[in-house]
């Protein structure tokens, strides 16, 4: 694991990764939203790159309209695609088509990761079976309660989500999984040093052979 100054190194030491991806003819990420990736968003748009012929692939959406403010899309617009010059088109976002949504996906350059309180990876709760595929999703009470945080009230956080599976993850040919915050360490250490099992769905990409982990208290 590598353990980084603060929030602001973290974002920049994924950016690095992210940068020498983009160099590469026809660019391929799974990218998360979160507070976690806020950092990394920023140092990206600072850095004024090139994404012209990067396509990317985000990991989930809430079952939610997608102009919603909390939409996973809205938060992407708002921190990262509207600030750099990716196209549109090349945005793409899961939707009630979930296998079309799961055809699509190739084995991508670089996937990034948070993780969940909970060990969840994208939105693929604890019990989520390794061999899952792009799906609706019904979410745990613990991701209610740590996501109402983003919603007036947390009635109206929605209860369903659109994530990719963990066997859609793993295709990917580089992973990163960025954390933040103490309350993020003891789940981390469970998901990449304690048994592989589906009630950790996190502790799968031990599996990996290309994972990196970087975390900032
Ligand atoms: C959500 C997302 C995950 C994300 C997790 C952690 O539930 N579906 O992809 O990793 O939250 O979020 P945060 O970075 O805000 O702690």
């Amino acid at each position: 694991m590598n353990v980084l100054k603060n929030y602001w190194e973290l974002g920049s030491r994924v950016a690095d990764i992210v940068e020498h991806v983009l160099a590469l003819p026809e660019p391929k990420l799974i990218l998360p939203t979160g507070s976690t990736p806020l950092s990394l968003y920023k140092e990206l748009v600072n850095r004024q790159l090139d994404w012209s012929t990067t396509t990317t692939f985000n990991l989930d959406e809430y079952v939610i309209n997608p102009n919603h403010p909390q939409s996973y899309r809205s938060f992407m617009k708002k921190h990262l695609f509207d600030r750099i010059n990716i196209y549109p088109n090349n945005c793409n976002f899961p939707d009630r088509n979930t296998q079309a949504y799961e055809d699509i996906i190739p084995e991508v350059d670089l996937c990034i990761l948070g993780i969940g309180s909970n060990g969840h990876i994208a939105f693929n709760e604890p019990g989520s079976s390794f061999d899952s595929v792009t799906r609706v999703v019904d979410l745990d009470k613990q991701t209610i309660e740590d996501n109402s945080r983003f919603f007036d009230s947390i009635d109206d956080v929605p209860t369903q989500a659109i994530t990719m599976g963990l066997k859609t993850i793993m295709k990917s040919k580089k992973i990163v999984l960025m954390a933040n915050g103490e309350h993020k360490l003891n789940i981390l250490n469970i998901a990449m040093n304690g048994e592989i099992t589906e009630s950790v769905p996190a502790s799968i990409l031990q599996k990996h052979k290309n994972v990196k982990v970087y975390y900032c208290d």
